[in-house]
């Protein structure tokens, strides 16, 4: 079996950061989001994966994620033309499956207890297709099964505005080869109205072709962080339940530091006070500053007579002489933020869709 991730899509709801960042890449608890579907793909024991791109993106693409041997996987790189669905990102892999079932893992979900059970049912089974399920309060924004009253599965649907339960498809599909039969002769399946290929289209089509698309549902931790609230959730969660080992070199005695806290190396840390759970990168500097609960900083960041907690702080950031603590934020890459003694104004250098909240 083999497994595709895609690493495309526009990123609109997690703009501004995404205006030069792919949303896969931006860190959740200080690993980029990519790296955890491709280590839950791994732990189930799949060995060839195939990670889809946009054009233009190869490069940076690559630089991430490499040849895969980090987690053990053997990775392939495919294209994706034009953005034309998820359904498409199967289509565009058809040469490299070489007949083998497959799933789609999208880049952007997180199961974050794994989806060893998923794939063993799935291998042990063999239906001709399957989706994962998950108990979810907003199933309005994400895809919905719909059944039958004998509980098999007859619809599915995509972003319905009132669903008859609170139960989800999440992004982790399973396809036995039959479902390319989907993209030929007089019914195949065709773009929806905003002219992509949606990814119920091919189920639904299993389904009224009579073949058996199963329904599996995932009882562990399901995290979507596609939007700023979600991320923050999901920083705060993986900080939570990863953050096991309290790993940090000798540290000042002017260092107070409670809970689990995992510093990078080559930080300077003095006068501060860190409390957990808090990761933090290599090269960090902290001074006079208190980091507080689900924060994360990245590599290289400076933060000086200042605070902050519940937040994710990307590569390369400054922060220095804030007086009021800075909470739930999400702050990109080489940003800096600063107050100057006795200005009597507040200076703004600040890009598209940005949101400032003083
Ligand atoms: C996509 C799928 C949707 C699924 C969701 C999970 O939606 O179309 O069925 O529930 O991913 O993240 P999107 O995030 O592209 O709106």
């Amino acid at each position: 079996m083999k497994a595709i991730v895609p690493t495309g899509g526009r990123g609109t709801r997690m703009q501004p950061i995404t205006f030069s960042n792919n949303t896969h890449f931006i860190p959740v608890a200080n690993q980029p989001l990519i790296y955890y579907p491709l280590e839950t793909i791994a732990e189930a024991g799949i060995t060839e994966v195939a990670i889809t791109y946009n054009p233009g993106w190869l490069e940076i693409v690559k630089q991430h994620i490499g040849d895969g041997s980090r987690w053990g996987l053997k990775v392939s790189y495919i294209l994706q033309e034009k953005p034309l669905g998820l359904a498409n990102i199967f289509q565009v892999c058809q040469d490299w499956l070489a007949g083998e079932s497959f799933l789609l893992h999208l880049g952007d979900n997180i199961f974050a207890d794994g989806i060893k059970d998923q794939v063993d049912y799935f291998l042990d089974q063999k239906p001709d297709a399957m989706v994962t399920m998950v108990e979810h309060p907003e199933n309005t924004r994400l895809g919905v099964p719909y059944f039958d009253k004998k509980g098999r599965l007859v619809k599915y649907v995509e972003k319905p505005k009132n669903p008859p339960h609170k139960f989800a498809i999440p992004g982790l599909y399973f396809f036995q080869k039959v479902v390319f039969s989907c993209f030929t002769g007089e019914d195949k399946i065709r773009p929806s109205a905003r002219g992509e290929l949606e990814i119920n289209a091919p189920f639904q089509w299993l389904i009224n072709h009579g073949y058996r698309v199963d329904v599996k549902e995932y009882k562990g931790k399901w995290l979507d962080p596609g939007k700023f609230d979600d991320w923050l959730t999901a920083n705060q969660y993986l900080l939570d339940h990863n953050l096991k080992e309290v790993k940090y070199p000798k540290l000042d005695q002017s260092v107070v530091i409670e809970g689990r806290v995992k510093v990078g190396k080559r930080c300077k840390i003095k006068n501060s006070h860190i409390r957990g759970p808090v990761s933090i990168g290599d090269n960090v500097v902290l001074e006079n500053a208190y980091v507080g609960p689900y924060t994360s900083i990245d590599d290289n960041c400076r933060i000086e007579n200042a605070s902050l907690e519940n937040s994710v702080v990307m590569k390369d950031v400054e922060i220095y002489n804030v007086d009021k603590p800075i909470d739930a934020s999400l702050i990109g890459s080489q940003t800096t933020i600063y107050s100057q003694p006795h200005a009597h104004k507040t200076s703004f250098f600040v890009g598209e869709k940005s949101r400032v909240i003083l």
